[in-house]
């Protein structure tokens, strides 16, 4: 049994990892043959690229994967610490499977991801869900065809949580969700500790992956006719500073630029490690998308810093300038969180401020929630619920107008679009443009999921546009 210690998880740079290759213990290879597994995911793309590898780690001993927990032998919830509701969401569907459990003795229940590196969700599970058969953390995700087995064998309640970052695994096998989009971890965790925020905690250190593994895997989805690679990590800005001399984000994509891959996308980005140069390489290559999520969080360098962010408001609109120059038709999107800690109005309105001066393409906009062993969690909240909602409002109204105001430019024009649904009857499509804007279109031809195809925009709304595709 290992059991999460934030004390541990604070501390880096001490024990270095091992990079290892995931090999499957032969003895339970297939031995679950004829039973079927459920996953919820939660979180963000990290998190459900995890469940690809866990999919295929649980068809590797057996499991088939079936769309309903109802069906299930097995139900696996990979949880998201990142605000409150994500964590209530979690343990409300806990909730629901002890009923089902009640029903069902023999049903198998397994925790993963974030939450599981929470000292305070572990301690609360073992006290009040023991029907929970096994929890693993973000670093044990290799382990998981034996932890099962062990939780079914000993019948006895499972948890393997390392706090420091484990191995970095490779050779991991993965069940991707469609045939023409793939996710590529880069690099795992996160050493900026945003005082806000629990990743750096959940996730681990920065450790990249060596770009020749990197490289290869890209090859092989080129080779499976993959049309869409998004890079992932934490901060892909980081990228082989921890194993690198001068190797960085921007040479990394140009080695992927210079292959036959039509569309290279990558997220997310932190302003503090974005270099000149990662810039150029993203502007010069019409196979990498210009498409750039910059989280920004506040408008105001007081609150900036309290957050530890490490840039200020002014060099946040330098790079945003410089990124809009040097990248041809670049959409930008950013996310914000309001009711930090001690936010003034007036701190407030510099946020507007910056979203009327930067007109986002998109932004994910959050209300401050405070998370366990943060230091921004023991600073004094004076802000009411009502006055945090409020700015919420006044936020999402601003950014909201540009997101239309954004789209209606693309009214006339032809942008390239990523099929992915298909609904033959109508001839209604829906898919992705370069800049990342959800499109629906009508087409005469019949389209496969994963063509990219023109499409000329009729008409623009906030989140999506309409469009017909052009002969
Ligand atoms: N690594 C990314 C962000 C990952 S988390 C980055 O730094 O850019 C995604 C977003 O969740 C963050 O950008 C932030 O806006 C939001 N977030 C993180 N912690 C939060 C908290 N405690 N309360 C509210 N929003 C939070
Ligand atoms: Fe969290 Fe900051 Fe790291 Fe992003 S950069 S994951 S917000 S600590
Ligand atoms: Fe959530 Fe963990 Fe991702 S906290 S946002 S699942 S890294």
């Amino acid at each position: 049994m290992h059991l999460p210690d934030y004390k541990e998880a604070r501390t880096r740079d001490i024990r270095s990892y091992k990079r290892v290759n995931f090999k499957l213990d032969e003895k339970i290879k297939g031995k679950y043959k004829g039973k079927k597994f459920f996953i919820k995911t939660y979180g963000c793309q990290m998190n459900e690229h995890d469940s690809e590898n866990i999919e295929a780690l649980l068809s590797s001993i057996g499991f088939e994967k079936v769309d309903s927990y109802l069906e299930a032998d097995l139900v696996i919830l990979n949880t998201c610490s990142i605000r409150e509701n994500a964590h209530n969401k979690a343990f409300g569907m806990l909730g629901r499977l002890k009923h089902l459990k009640n029903e069902n003795r023999n049903l198998i229940i397994g925790l993963c991801g974030c939450m599981a590196q929470e000292a305070s969700v572990v301690e609360e599970i073992m006290r009040d869900y023991k029907f929970v058969n096994f929890v693993f953390g973000t670093h044990n995700l290799y382990q998981l065809p034996n932890i099962i087995d062990k939780a079914i064998e000993e019948n006895k309640q499972q948890i393997e949580v390392f706090s420091r970052e484990g191995d970095l695994v490779e050779g991991l096998p993965v069940i991707r969700a469609t045939s023409y989009k793939a996710y590529v971890n880069i690099i795992y965790g996160c050493n900026k500790f945003c005082t806000y925020c629990i990743v750096p905690y959940t996730r681990g250190r920065e450790r990249s992956r060596k770009k020749e593994d990197i490289l290869q895997e890209i090859d092989e989805l080129i080779k499976d006719g993959y049309k869409e690679i998004t890079l992932l990590g934490q901060n892909v800005n980081a990228y082989g500073k921890d194993l690198y001399e001068d190797y960085t984000l921007g040479n990394l994509l140009e080695d992927i630029a210079k292959k036959d891959i039509p569309r290279i996308r990558f997220m997310t980005s932190h302003p503090w490690d974005f270099t000149d140069s990662m810039v150029e390489v993203i502007g010069k290559y019409p196979n990498i998308m210009p498409s750039v999520h910059l989280p920004v969080q506040s408008g105001s360098s007081r609150i900036l810093k309290l957050m530890g962010r490490r840039y200020s408001r002014e060099s946040y609109l330098e790079l945003f300038d410089k990124i809009k120059k040097m990248v041809p038709n670049v959409a930008i999107s950013t996310d914000i969180i309001v009711g930090f800690p001690g936010e003034t109005e007036e701190d407030f309105l510099e946020t507007l401020d910056l979203v009327n001066k930067c007109k986002f393409d998109n932004a994910f906009t959050f209300i401050f929630s405070k998370r366990e062993g943060t230091p921004a969690c023991l600073l004094k909240d004076e802000i009411s619920t009502e006055e945090k909602e409020e700015r919420l409002q006044r936020l999402n109204e601003v950014v909201n107008k540009y997101f239309l105001e954004n789209n209606k430019k693309l009214e006339g024009k032809e942008v390239p679009v990523l099929v992915e649904g298909v609904s033959d009857k109508k001839k209604m499509y829906f898919g992705y443009s370069d800049t990342n804007k959800l499109i629906n279109f009508t087409s005469d031809k019949n389209l496969e999921a994963g063509e990219i195809v023109k499409v000329r925009i009729k008409s623009a709304k906030t989140w999506s546009l309409d469009g017909e595709i052009v002969e």
